[in-house]
């Protein structure tokens, strides 16, 4: 069931700049009075947020890979249930940095868990909410670590770079998938450039959304 809302994802590796393009972007919407709000994943509730802190620490290392799935799905449920739904319903603009598409790409493609299995679960823990438009900041991993500092990455990020490879491959195969509502915006670009280019691919589609 879609929403009045208007739902915009933000997705992509390591260390793409999605975080600080997402937020320059709420400023924007902030600027032009649009009603927005925006939360990460996993995130944006008490309980989400308990459960980042549970998938990314490093002592538990050894969990199975379907435990983290479910996790993340745990999370995903109760953040769509309190927040995403609500602020979709009164037809704000929501604004997520990671969405299910982040599962299908780490869990599904990186941790090479069953991809049907892993939409299924998405699509329960989203109650069946789709993004209207996803950014999706593509960049290497190889050149993303190089702006880590390496004795802080968390477990997610120290999970080895054919891991990652195969989380990029994954984005860039949902993208294919999913063309009308993903966007690839080269994350090598400077911040302004990014940005600009968000803001004026979504001003064209949240225009064409609202006069439907
Ligand atoms: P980030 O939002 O700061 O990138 O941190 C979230 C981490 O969790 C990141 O390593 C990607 C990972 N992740 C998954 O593995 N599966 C998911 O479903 C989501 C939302 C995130």
């Amino acid at each position: 069931m879609q929403k009045k809302g208007f739902l915009v994802t933000f997705e992509g590796g390591e260390g793409c700049g999605k975080s600080t393009q997402s937020q320059l972007f709420c400023q924007f919407l902030k600027q032009k009075n649009i009603n927005y709000y925006m939360a990460r994943e996993p995130g944006g509730t008490n309980f989400a947020e308990y459960i980042r802190m549970l998938v990314k620490d490093v002592t538990f290392e050894e969990k199975s890979p379907l435990s983290e799935l479910l996790l993340f799905e745990a999370a995903r449920a109760d953040v769509v249930d309190k927040i995403v739904k609500p602020m979709l319903e009164n037809g704000a603009v929501m604004v997520l940095d990671r969405f299910y598409d982040s599962t299908l790409a780490y869990q599904g493609y990186g941790r090479q868990m069953d991809k049907e299995m892993v939409k299924l679960l998405n699509k329960v823990a989203t109650e069946g909410i789709e993004p209207n438009l996803t950014f999706y900041l593509k960049i290497s991993p190889e050149e993303s670590f190089k702006r880590k500092t390496k004795d802080k990455l968390d477990l997610i990020e120290l999970s080895g770079e054919d891991f990652h490879k195969r989380v990029e491959f994954g984005f860039d195969c949902i993208a294919k998938e999913n063309k009308n509502r993903y966007v690839i915006i080269d994350a090598t670009q400077d911040r302004d450039t990014m940005q600009k280019q968000i803001r004026e691919i979504f001003m064209e589609r949240y225009n064409a959304f609202q006069s439907k």
